[in-house]
C-alpha cells in the first residue's frame, strides 16, 4: 500500500539547519501553486502569500520577532534565528473569518510536502506572530506586503537541509479510536 506520497508525508520533518544554497524561482512557484491548491473553506481563497527571498527583509522579520519575544519575556538562545537562516520564507495571511486559520494550515502543509518532493526541507514558523508585539502592525504589513484587511497567520521557511533528516519524534499513543 505504501507509495511515494505516503513516504513524503512520513519523512517530512521540521528542519532547523540549512545550507546557504538558494531556492530557485521555479521550485518556489511550484510550492506556492501547491499551497494555492489546498482545500479551503467555501473555496473563498481569501489568503495571501508573501514570498520573501530578500535576505535583508528576512533578517528584519527575524529582528522584529526576536525583539517581540524579548518584550514578552520569551526565552531564546542569544543567536536564535526564527527561520534558522533558511533562504526563503513564505508568510501566509488571510481575511480573519470562518476557518481562515485552518485554511492556512492546509496551505502550509501542502507547501511543506511539495518542498519535500522537490528535495527541499522546511519548517513551519508560528513565532512570526510575535513581531507584532514590537512594531506597528501597519509598518510590518507594509514590509511583508500583507494586503489591507488581511492578518498574519503563519510562516514557513524553506531551504536545503544541512545534515541528515531529523529522527521522527515519537507519536502519542491512545489517540485513535475506530468506530466501526
Ligand atoms: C502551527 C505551527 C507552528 C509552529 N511554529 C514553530 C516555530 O515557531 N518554530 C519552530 O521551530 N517550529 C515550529 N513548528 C514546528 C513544530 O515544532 C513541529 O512540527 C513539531 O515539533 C513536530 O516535529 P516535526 O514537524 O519534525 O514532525 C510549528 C508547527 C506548527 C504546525
Amino acid at each position: 500500500m505504501k507509495n511515494q506520497m505516503i513516504d513524503l508525508l512520513l519523512d517530512r520533518r521540521s528542519v532547523r539547519e540549512f545550507t546557504t544554497q538558494l531556492v530557485d524561482d521555479e521550485a518556489l512557484k511550484l510550492i506556492i501553486e501547491c499551497g494555492m491548491y489546498a482545500p479551503n473553506s467555501r473555496n473563498k481563497q481569501n489568503w495571501h502569500f508573501s514570498v520573501i527571498t530578500n535576505p535583508v527583509i528576512i533578517e528584519e522579520i527575524n529582528r522584529l520577532t526576536v525583539a517581540g519575544m524579548d518584550r514578552l519575556g520569551i526565552k531564546h538562545d542569544v543567536d536564535y534565528h526564527i527561520f534558522y537562516h533558511a533562504p526563503a520564507v513564505i508568510i501566509l495571511s488571510s481575511v480573519i473569518e470562518g476557518f481562515s486559520e485552518l485554511n492556512c494550515g492546509c496551505a502550509v502543509e501542502n507547501m511543506a510536502i511539495a518542498a519535500k518532493s522537490l528535495g527541499l526541507d522546511s519548517c513551519i514558523v508560528g513565532q512570526t506572530r510575535f513581531m507584532y508585539h514590537q512594531a506597528d502592525p501597519v509598518d510590518i504589513n507594509r514590509l511583508v506586503k500583507i494586503p489591507e484587511g488581511y492578518e498574519h497567520d503563519i510562516a514557513i521557511c524553506f531551504g536545503y537541509r544541512k545534515g541528515d533528516n531529523p529522527e521522527p519524534k515519537p507519536r502519542k499513543e491512545g489517540i485513535v479510536d475506530y468506530i466501526k
